[in-house]
């Protein structure tokens, strides 16, 4: 197959969603909307949608089922990036290709932007009118998400990060919670949450939370590693950006090398957590393998 075809496809498909969900630029308040807009359409990758859509499609769920809350996963990490920039977060002056949200809006809306992509994603949730599975299925999704996204999930990941600043000695423990949490736990969610609207069984669930937790990991060490060798051109966002706040990264903890390894063995682990799916599980072996050879 053809992943960057189908990733593609996906974010076609996605962008168009998410203009029907997202309130008009001219609604008022309309330089809410406007910042809401910015940062929702500035070109990110879409990765955890098409990783909910892929999810659907290995368990032979249908898309259509999918793609609210696809949409809602996309605007809470939407709303992670927003925050995570902020000047008493990263104070990053690029994203997505783009200057800040709060570089444009101003901290204040930038603050109230991210708060109202979060609110409104569970509102698409949760609204009847875009369900197509069961209540019990839609109600399992909004509980994961939540929990993913809470105290428990990318926000405590947030907040370790944010105290691990700047300290000489980090142990591997803690940079693994930091980015099982801060980025895992969400990838994790879009992960499940397809396979959950698509019908899974227990153990397809319990296949692709094996794989999602895998690729979740990998995808932040991935991250960690392009903060250093790619350029702010090619990934973005601020390059270097890392090392200049004294984060706490696997090639911090481990090296560059140790870190390629680990991400490697992760993404090994999430294709062997894949032995027993058919062909429709393709796009997410696919997946897997780009997540750490990406460029950006
Ligand atoms: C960046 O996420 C922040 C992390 C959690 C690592 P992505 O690399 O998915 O960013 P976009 O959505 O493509 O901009
Ligand atoms: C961000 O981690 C995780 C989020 C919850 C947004 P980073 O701080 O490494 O993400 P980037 O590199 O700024 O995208
Ligand atoms: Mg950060
Ligand atoms: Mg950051
Ligand atoms: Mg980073």
């Amino acid at each position: 197959m053809d992943l960057k075809q189908y990733i593609k496809q996906c974010c076609v498909e996605v962008d168009a969603a998410l203009d029907r969900f997202l309130p008009p630029e001219t609604e008022l308040p309309a330089s809410l909307h406007s910042a809401m807009r910015y940062s929702v359409f500035a070109g990110g990758k879409r990765i955890r949608p098409v990783l909910m859509l892929a999810a659907c499609e290995a368990v032979g769920g249908n898309s259509e089922t999918v793609m609210p809350a696809a949409c809602a996963m996309e605007m809470i990490h939407t709303y992670s990036l927003i925050h995570d920039d902020l000047p008493a977060m990263d104070d990053d002056d690029f994203r997505r290709g783009r200057p800040t949200n709060h570089k444009v809006y101003g901290e204040a809306v930038a603050i109230l932007a991210g708060d109202a992509l979060l609110t409104e994603a569970f509102v698409l949730l949760s609204n009847p009118a875009f369900q197509k599975a069961d209540a019990g299925r839609t109600m399992a999704v909004i509980q994961e998400i939540a929990r993913c996204a809470g105290s428990h999930g990318m926000v405590g990941g947030q907040v370790v990060d944010m105290e691990s600043e700047g300290k000489a000695e980090i142990d591997l423990a803690t940079v693994q919670y930091i980015h099982t949490h801060k980025t895992g736990a969400l990838i994790k969610a879009a992960v499940k949450s397809g396979a959950i609207l698509g019908g899974a069984t227990e153990t397809q669930l319990a296949a692709l939370t094996t794989y999602g937790e895998a690729i979740g990991l990998a995808f932040q060490i991935a991250d960690d590693i392009l903060d250093i060798e790619g350029t702010t051109e090619e990934i973005g966002k601020d390059a270097g950006s890392d090392q200049a706040r004294g984060k706490a990264t696997y090639p911090a903890v481990m090296g560059l090398a140790d870190s390629k390894r680990r991400a490697a063995e992760l993404v090994e682990m999430a294709l062997n957590a894949l032995d027993s799916f058919d062909a429709k599980a393709e796009p997410l072996r696919e997946i897997a393998r780009y997540i750490i050879a990406r460029k950006s």
